[in-house]
């Protein structure tokens, strides 16, 4: 699949480890030939109609380097430009998530339907900005988009609430969706770490935004939930709808009260008559209640009830893994 990779930082670089790792069979079992042809990060970009040696865009990112230090193919080119004129069936997009005005990832999606491309995205801002306008614009232009990646790292918390409960009625959501913050509540709690030393950690796992403001202020834990109230309850939310409130007001003295009466403090998204993300105070023994970067995500439906799925939200080969369950799903609906 002839395919535009845009961003590699954590994100972009793990997906292109995991198109290595699974090469033979992704094409063996699935009948995937993952060729990059052209590949930005926020320096430069590489271009190669033949296909651009994965291993090659791994070793110069490990470097620290450009992948425009690869000296093939037009360096003036942009991103945008790599997508409109470079022959390609799909746009992997790992740039980082903006949530003022979704970019750049916006004019990539917009770029990539325009030219019929296939989309996998990893950016929640546009999402979470203008969903439903986004979904429409893919469908009107016959253009397949996934976002699995967008929420709960590896955890496959959409697939869940649309394949497994599709014939049952969600009616709410609560869950932990940012893995750095419970990564630093877990960690001020279990190792009495500072809120700051607990963070850069979990910056130094892969686990934070380029802009890690995004997840101590829960702006990640709500793109995600307006991802999921989209999909999955047919809301028509967008960001500015929510109460959002983060944990950089935690305190020791807080995590310390909660601990002493059995409880433990929570980022807790929730979705039902209204949409709100704010700490909780929870029982440590609460099911939802886990540990470092795990999410959880409890689903109340109709009728199946209570069900709640649990694993790792957050890190670049976790995320990766749910990209390439896009990719494949893709190839399997891909019009041929
Ligand atoms: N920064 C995000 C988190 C990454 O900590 O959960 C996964 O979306």
């Amino acid at each position: 699949m002839r395919t535009i990779l845009i961003g590699l930082g954590t994100i972009g670089q793990s997906y292109c480890q995991l198109l290595e790792n699974r090469k033979e069979d992704l094409l063996t079992n699935y009948g995937i030939d993952s060729k990059i042809v052209a590949v930005a990060d926020s320096k430069g970009v590489a271009i190669d109609e033949k296909g651009i040696n994965i291993s090659d865009i791994l070793s110069v990112k490990k470097n620290n380097k450009s992948v425009s230090e690869l000296s093939i193919g037009d360096k003036s080119k942009t991103s945008i430009d790599l997508i409109e004129e470079i022959d390609a069936e799909l746009l992997v997009d790992a740039t980082p998530t903006n949530i003022q005005d979704g970019e750049p990832s916006a004019s990539l999606l917009e770029s990539a339907m325009k030219t019929k491309k296939n989309i996998i995205t990893a950016n929640k801002g546009p999402l979470a900005l203008a969903f439903s306008s986004i979904v429409e614009k893919a469908d009107y232009n016959n253009v397949i988009l996934k976002y699995s990646a967008t929420v709960g790292g590896g955890t496959p918390v959409l697939e869940f609430g649309r394949k497994c409960l599709e014939a049952d009625k969600i009616l709410e959501m609560h869950a932990i969706l940012n893995g750095t913050t419970n990564y630093i509540l877990t960690e001020m709690d279990d190792r009495g770490l500072s809120f700051q030393d607990a963070l850069k950690e979990a910056q130094e796992l892969g686990y934070a935004e380029t802009d890690p403001t995004l997840d101590v202020d829960g702006f990640d834990a709500a793109a995600k939930l307006v991802i999921m109230g989209n999909l999955l309850l047919g809301k028509e939310l967008v960001l500015n709808d929510l109460k959002i409130d983060g944990i950089r007001d935690i305190t020791q003295k807080d995590i310390t009260k909660a601990k002493d009466n059995g409880n433990t403090i929570k980022l807790i998204a929730s979705v039902n008559n209204m949409a709100k993300v704010e700490p909780v105070v929870i029982p440590k023994d609460d099911p939802m209640s886990v540990a470092g970067a795990l999410c959880s995500v409890k689903f109340v439906s109709e009728f199946a009830g209570e069900e709640i799925i649990i694993g790792k939200g957050a890190g670049g080969m976790e995320t990766a893994s749910a990209m390439i369950r896009d990719l494949v799903e893709i190839k399997q609906n891909m019009r041929v």
